[in-house]
């Protein structure tokens, strides 16, 4: 069996384990999962009634067009239907827009510890990903990226992935640092700018801003939205993407016919137009987050203030024994070693008990496993 060795290179993605999995090892009853930054809430009712009225007729495949979607997207982002596009999560648009624009061997630049499916699809396309180091507080540096991008004219580097605010540190980039960077990157025939923002509905910061504010201004710049975080339909599988006309029209050539089943576009049409449960979202994440602040600083333990609907703070020990503490209380949170990271680790907001018992499951466990630097 003959694999390309970038195939071969790829490091399989490690999802949240799941609560039936961890039920069955551990034996447990009551197993809560704050692992994988989904919504607490559940589902807009609203769309959980639209796809309860939509079962009847999977036997025909969805509207491939998208019309209906596109046109209630369109009309609540204020973007025309031509600049918009919908893929299979936003994990599909990441995917074929490395496959669009990367020839074999050309460049994806990103952060380290930027969303790790950047370098996941740049692998799958054959393009090669390059990393910047992150800046102090772990955010992203982007005057770095910027740099990094005019001082390697030979790697051919024709994406750069910005995940704003990033999964898993939490941290974004601020209106005035996209700015800036805009200034340098926009408006190039040979590079895009993808702005992936994911957690856009959860930002608190008073100085952030979402890059759709500047498509009219660059040519060369796309933003990604998701279904599966405020809107929690990740279990459907839908994402959303704003960009040029022209790479809209290329994107619906490359993508499946039916790449976003019927009952994905059904609850999407139905979520985007639930403000109230929207906001609600925004409430428990908000709600959560200031909980969870106030717990790690009681257990003196650093975290990093979180634009997103999750946290990651430092247990300042071996965070693989944490997580497998953790698991045997029926907690499950998400060690990020693969981010580089050995003693951090990421929360995901859930609901007020969920929150409670973790945070009291951590406190526990801290007792039982020795403090430790692992560099
Ligand atoms: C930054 C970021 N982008 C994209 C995604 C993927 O979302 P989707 O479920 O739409 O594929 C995630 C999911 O965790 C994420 O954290």
């Amino acid at each position: 069996m003959k694999i390309s060795p970038e195939i071969l290179n790829l490091v399989p993605y490690r999802p949240g384990k799941p609560i039936s999995e961890t039920q069955r090892e551990y034996g447990l009853k009551t197993v809560y999962k704050l692992a994988s930054n989904e919504n607490p809430l559940g589902c807009s009712p609203k769309a959980l009634e639209a796809v309860r009225g939509a079962l009847e007729q999977q036997n025909l495949y969805p509207d491939p067009s998208h019309y209906e979607l596109l046109q209630t997207i369109s009309k609540l982002w204020g973007f025309p239907v031509k600049q918009i596009a919908v893929g299979n999560g936003s994990d599909e648009l990441i995917d074929l827009l490395t496959r669009i624009f990367c020839e074999p061997k050309e460049g994806v630049l990103t952060s380290v510890a930027a969303f790790n499916a950047y370098e996941v699809s740049a692998g799958a396309n054959r393009a090669a990903i390059r990393k910047v180091p992150l800046k102090e507080g772990f955010r992203f540096d982007l005057k770095g990226i910027a740099d990094y991008y005019f001082a390697h004219p030979e790697e051919n580097i024709r994406l750069i992935f910005v995940s704003n605010p990033n999964n898993p540190t939490g941290t974004y980039a601020t209106k005035l640092e996209i700015e800036d960077f805009l200034a340098r990157v926009g408006n190039r025939d040979d590079l895009m700018i993808v702005f992936d923002e994911a957690y856009n509905e959860f930002v608190r910061a008073t100085d952030y801003a979402s890059a759709q504010n500047y498509m009219g201004t660059y040519n060369n710049l796309i933003v990604l939205r998701t279904f599966s975080k405020i809107y929690g339909l990740a279990g459907f599988r839908i994402g959303a993407m704003i960009a040029p006309e022209a790479v809209v029209e290329v994107f619906n050539r490359v993508r499946k016919p039916f790449n976003v089943n019927d009952l994905a576009q059904v609850a999407a049409v139905a979520a985007l137009q639930d403000n109230s449960f929207l906001e609600r979202s925004q409430q428990i994440c908000w709600k959560g987050l200031d909980y969870f602040y106030g717990k790690l600083t009681e257990m003196g333990l650093p975290y990093v203030q979180s634009q997103g609907n999750f946290v990651m703070f430092d247990t300042l020990r071996d965070a693989s024994k944490v997580h497998e503490s953790l698991l045997r209380r029926g907690i499950i949170l998400r060690p990020i070693l693969n981010y580089g990271f050995k003693t951090q680790m990421r929360i995901s907001v859930g609901l007020d008990h969920e929150n409670e018992a973790a945070m009291t499951a951590l406190s526990e466990v801290l007792k039982e496993i020795p403090v430790s630097s692992l560099g």
